[in-house]
């Protein structure tokens, strides 16, 4: 078989093996068997030198020609490859922009907030302040200004926090001290609604918790009465809980205030008897306390009132465990989205 013959049969054998190469790696195994260093194009090549000059000349060109049919075979076959596997991966990679988006989780107030929220709002529209007060309180503000002089039993350590190395400073009892805060800070009158966080030592239980949290309210000018007190917690509670609410005063004794009361709510429950909910406590601010911060009882006077967000909570969604409030579990928290 002449060489020239013997070239034609390679290039032809070579550009069959790459154009059926179906991937890169197959065209990678035809180039290396087709021109690489074992190649018998290769072993042709090599040779050219040790043909006698006259045949030097047209082996080697055809040798050469061979080699670069090859080559554009495997360029051409190279590209084609190269935009198959492209498509393919483009193909693949395809957002289907049909599809239902991944739920994105949606948060919610919790409970307590919502209704502290609300309260706030329901004030502010009134024409109130939101006021707020340290939770380590000092015990001027919390007893001695509150009408609870040394010696009085709401003053008990027995259910208070205490600092240790500080027996003046401890953790807040109720909001009421907000009250003193607002008092020496500002001039009459004042309207304020301060809700907070409050520590009692108490165990933990399904009504009891060493930490809840309250809302302080306080008005004081000239000329406020018991009336004003009454409809003041009327349209809080109806605004809050519903347009067909009553409330009822029902006297008891607090040390800040003369006369004090608890606030009654009225509630349906499922079986349709109605009932009253203790929910706040109230009255009419004690002059005393009004002389604690060095404002004139002779000319103002004051109402105050305050009581716990989570049991206005409870009672808003029937929670029946205050400790649900307080334990994050999301299957609680998420009825309230
Ligand atoms: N501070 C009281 C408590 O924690 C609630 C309270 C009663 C607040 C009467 C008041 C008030 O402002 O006038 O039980």
């Amino acid at each position: 078989m002449s060489d020239g013959v013997e070239l034609q049969g390679i290039e032809a054998d070579a550009v069959a093996s790459v154009r059926e190469a179906a991937t890169l790696a197959e065209l990678e195994e035809a180039r290396v068997a087709h021109t690489g260093r074992r190649s018998r194009l290769a072993t042709i090549l090599a040779g050219v030198g040790s043909l006698p000059p006259e045949r030097r000349r047209e082996v080697g060109q055809g040798a050469n020609a061979a080699r670069r049919a090859i080559e554009a075979a495997l360029e051409e076959r190279r590209q084609a490859l190269e935009a198959e596997e492209l498509g393919e991966r483009l193909a693949a990679d395809r957002a289907d922009v049909t599809l239902p988006g991944d739920p994105y989780p949606l948060g919610a107030l919790h409970p307590v907030t919502q209704v502290r929220r609300e309260i706030e709002e329901i004030f502010l529209s009134l024409g109130y302040r939101i006021a707020d007060g340290p939770e380590i309180e000092d015990e001027f503000h919390i007893f001695e200004a509150l009408n609870m002089p040394a010696g009085h039993p709401a003053r008990s350590s027995s259910d208070t926090f205490f600092i240790e190395g500080h027996p003046d400073t401890l953790l807040r009892t109720e909001t009421s001290s907000v009250q003193i805060r607002v008092m020496e800070t500002g001039e009459p009158p004042v309207y304020v609604v301060a809700p907070g966080v409050v520590y009692r030592r108490d165990d933990v239980d399904a009504t009891h918790s060493p930490m809840f949290h309250q809302v302080e309210g306080l008005a004081v000018d000239e000329g406020l009465s018991l009336a004003d007190l009454k409809g003041t917690l009327l349209y809080l509670f109806r605004e809050l809980l519903g347009k067909d609410r009553e409330i009822r005063l029902q006297p008891h004794h607090f040390p800040f205030t003369e006369p004090s009361m608890e606030v009654h709510v009225s509630y349906v429950d499922k079986a349709g008897r109605s009932g009253w909910l203790e929910l706040m406590g109230s009255g009419m601010v004690d002059p005393n306390v009004l002389r604690a911060v060095g404002w004139d009882a002779d000319r103002l006077t004051g109402f105050a009132f305050g009581g716990g967000l989570d049991r206005i909570a409870m009672v808003r969604h029937g929670v029946p465990d205050l400790r649900l409030l307080f334990e994050n579990d999301l299957r609680f928290l998420e009825q309230f989205r």
